[in-house]
């Protein structure tokens, strides 16, 4: 996918994103995905600890999930996994030591939601992710230097949905198989949003 950022505007929250993805019908991924993100206004002066995501993601049968690697790797990174239920959109936040199931993250990492969306090719979440650039599962941390400019991410995409999927701490997953990668994702100044505080005060929605 693009290393360089595309920049939209999510029309239904007003809020300005740095995006990458591959497009609906990319080989790499049935449905193709988009990752994007829209960070506070110093983010690329001084490391952010926080983010705004954007995540569509591909469904197939009504089913599937995605995730996101916030240091490239599926293993020793902060993952976002995400899927849908019915019309609701759930993450969890996990934490893999190997290639297998990763663990519930333990950390102080949380995620509310500012608006989602369900329909029967694609499932859209906009959200803000607290505490989620630096991290620590029990005692192993690591981060995301936002005033580099520069990060490396991961994604996946899976058709099964989660086991559980109402319950996000006990989902079981099948390993990934709609497509994986990983790649440099530049920020330019378009990802620092003068109006962060304003755009991260709307996500009051949790979904546990
Ligand atoms: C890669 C297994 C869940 C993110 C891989 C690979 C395996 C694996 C074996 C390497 C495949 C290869 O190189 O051909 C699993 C299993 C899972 C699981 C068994 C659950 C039962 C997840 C989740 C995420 C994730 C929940 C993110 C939210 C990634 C990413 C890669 C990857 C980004 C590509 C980068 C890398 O090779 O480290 N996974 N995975 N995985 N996985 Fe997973």
């Amino acid at each position: 996918q693009n290393n360089a950022p595309n920049t939209f505007t999510d029309s239904a929250t007003g809020i300005r994103f740095n995006s990458w993805g591959l497009p609906n019908g990319s080989p790499q991924t049935q449905g193709g995905l988009t990752w994007g993100m829209s960070l506070p206004s110093d983010a690329l002066t001084k490391d952010a600890s926080e983010f705004i995501g954007y995540l569509e993601c591909a469904a197939k049968d009504n089913a599937g999930w995605c995730g996101i690697s916030l240091a490239g790797p599926m293993t020793n990174s902060l993952l976002i996994t995400a899927w849908h239920h019915e019309d609701t959109v759930y993450t969890s936040l996990r934490y893999a030591g190997g290639y297998t199931m990763p663990d519930v993250y333990t950390g102080n990492a949380e995620i509310t939601q500012i608006r989602s969306n369900v329909n029967s090719t694609h499932f859209t979440l906009v959200f803000r992710c607290k505490n989620c650039l630096q991290w620590d599962q029990g005692g192993q941390t690591g981060g995301v230097a936002t005033s580099q400019g520069f990060m490396v991410l991961g994604w996946v995409q899976a058709f099964p949905s989660p086991g559980n999927p109402t319950c996000p701490s006990q989902i079981t997953l099948e390993q990934h198989d709609n497509g994986m990668g990983i790649w440099g994702a530049v920020l330019d100044e378009n990802a620092a949003n003068p109006t962060y505080s304003a755009a991260a005060a709307k996500a009051t929605k949790t979904v546990t």
